[in-house]
């Protein structure tokens, strides 16, 4: 697969055409990024972390019957993915408050949520990626009221795939982000699934394996992200 010019180049990613007009390439950047662009920084290995991290569980995800955008690992740092045509919504769903749930409604970091909270986000920097419902979404033509709904259910799916995933692991599976688009009709899963992009505690000692660990500037970011995949059986050396 021959790798062509840039055509975008996201706060943690960069996007190739490929001579396939279907197929793209990622290219797993070291930059890590929070509030919405507002703070980036390069952490060693990032790039190839996420990029292994992410592979292992879209082949996961895929055996256990849900659609992703992965195709194949293609190099440390790079991922060959389906193009789709993206929603530009971001959904999420919470097992345990955290993050903007605490800020917003004044809940205590660590309640359970059950049954699990799904939100809706704009992927929208500029305005802080607003909270939005499923009529806003349908109002403004971001997605059909259909594939909004098949998304709610792969992202749920993934919930029940994931949390296991993780529990194996001892760590619990607190929340995440997941973007989709069609591909041919088709609504599939079109996000990268790391550590930047969930949270992820340590089961006994509560302790943050994600990017909370860089938001809140505890250090040992990337250390921990090895730490997640090694749990669920990943080899970065591979
Ligand atoms: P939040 O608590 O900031 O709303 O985030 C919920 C989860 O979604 C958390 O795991 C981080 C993830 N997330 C992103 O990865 N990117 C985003 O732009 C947003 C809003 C959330
Ligand atoms: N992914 C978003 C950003 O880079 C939000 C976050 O992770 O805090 O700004």
């Amino acid at each position: 697969m021959e790798k062509r010019q840039e055509l975008y180049a996201g706060k943690a990613k960069s996007v190739y055409r490929t001579d396939d007009p279907d197929k793209m390439v990622l290219m797993f950047r070291d930059d890590t990024s929070a509030f919405d662009g507002k703070r980036i920084e390069q952490l060693d290995r990032k790039g190839m972390v996420n990029n292994k991290f992410n592979a292992f569980i879209m082949t996961k995800l895929q055996e256990a019957g849900i659609p992703t955008h992965f195709e194949a690992l293609l190099s440390d740092t790079e991922s060959l993915v389906k193009c789709l045509d993206m929603m530009p919504v971001e959904c999420v769903v919470r097992n345990v408050a955290a993050g903007s749930l605490c800020r917003r409604l004044g809940v205590e970091e660590g309640v359970t949520l059950n049954p699990p909270t799904f939100e809706l986000f704009l992927k929208n920097d500029a305005l802080g990626d607003p909270m939005i419902n499923e009529s806003h979404v349908e109002a403004f033509g971001w997605a059909k009221a259909s594939d909004l709904a098949k998304a709610k259910a792969l992202t749920y799916q993934v919930n029940d795939v994931l949390k296991a995933l993780f529990a194996a692991g001892d760590m619990i599976l607190v929340d995440y982000k997941l973007e989709f688009g069609l591909y041919k009709g088709e609504v599939i899963l079109g996000d990268e699934f790391s550590p930047d992009g969930c949270r992820l505690w340590d089961a006994e000692t509560k302790e943050k394996l994600d990017k909370d660990r860089f938001r809140q500037g505890l250090g040992g970011v990337i250390e921990a992200y090895e730490d997640v995949g090694r749990r669920i059986g990943i080899d970065f050396n591979a």
